[in-house]
């Protein structure tokens, strides 16, 4: 019966950008299933909410341990600060069941204003921020282990002035595919959550014209997805439910784009 109230227990999961929006309720979600919960963030200000977060965690019934990292995803040195301060949290007999792979940014800037910083600001964490923290987290990661990747329906549709979004969304997905191919000898799944709309400070930034067409054209309600249900996809994922799910990229969007 344990097993299905909490079918995360015994699992350790990293989730990136966890201070906020749909990260912190994955960290919730996945928390509230059994698992210990690593959260990242990289703002000052975001310390004493992630704080907070972490205390929301600890005080679920069953008790589930949280942490928190503080690590700017976009540089070089991060993922060796991340793995160090998990090493010293759990000691070397680190292992990690879940990552997910949430953090991310967007520039709203057409071709003709894209700059070297934009570029750099969009795919040092999105793309190159991912490809590094699951590298140094790989050795780590138990046999059937679980790789979430969050993307975006941008990554399969056109948005105008979002391109360096859309595109680094789009490489996610081709990462999300070939690492399916190379892990799944233990058991380990890798997959791709894309959300449509979802309220939050991403989205704030996000052309309004944009979002109120693709309010428009949901079939699910007309509205935008909250944060909660990409989480509990994402959760699903997670555990024994996903074990036959790899290399997949899941629409979350309540119907907007269907694959
Ligand atoms: N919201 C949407 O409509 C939507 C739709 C499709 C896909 N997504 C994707 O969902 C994911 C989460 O988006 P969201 O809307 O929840 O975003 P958000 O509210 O802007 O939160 C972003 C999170 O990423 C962290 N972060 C930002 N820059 C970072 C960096 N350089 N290094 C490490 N962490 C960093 C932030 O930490 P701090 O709090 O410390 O700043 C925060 O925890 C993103 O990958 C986004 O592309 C969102």
């Amino acid at each position: 019966m344990a097993d299905y109230a909490l079918p995360l227990s015994g699992k350790v999961a990293v989730v990136t950008g966890g201070s906020r929006s749909i990260g912190e309720a994955i960290a919730i979600e996945l928390a509230k299933r059994g698992a210990t919960v690593v959260i990242t963030y990289v703002s000052a200000k975001s310390e004493t909410r992630v704080k907070d977060i972490c205390a929301k965690i600890e005080a679920l019934p069953h008790k589930p341990s949280a942490y928190f990292i503080q690590a700017d995803l976009s540089t070089l040195s991060a993922p060796e600060k991340v793995k160090s301060s998990l090493l010293a949290w759990r000691g070397k007999d680190l292992s990690i069941d879940i990552i997910v792979n949430n953090a991310g940014v967007e520039r709203v800037k057409g071709l003709g204003e894209i700059s070297l910083d934009d570029y750099d600001a969009v795919f040092n964490l999105n793309v190159r921020g991912v490809i590094l923290l699951t590298q140094a987290l790989l050795p780590y990661l138990n046999k059937n282990g679980r790789i979430i990747n969050i993307g975006s329906v941008g990554g399969r549709s056109a948005f105008k002035d979002l391109s360096l979004y859309c595109a680094s969304k789009a490489a996610l997905e081709g990462l999300t595919r070939s690492w399916a191919a190379e892990l799944g000898g233990n058991g380990t799944t890798v997959n791709c959550v894309a959300p449509g709309p979802v309220a939050s400070e991403l989205l704030d930034n996000i052309p309004k014209d944009i979002v109120e067409r693709q309010k428009a054209t949901t079939p699910l309600g007309n509205r935008l997805g909250t944060a909660e249900e990409i989480a509990s996809v994402v959760a699903g994922l997670a555990g024994k439910d996903g074990a036959w799910i790899t290399g997949q990229v899941i629409s979350a969007s309540g119907g907007w784009a269907v694959y």
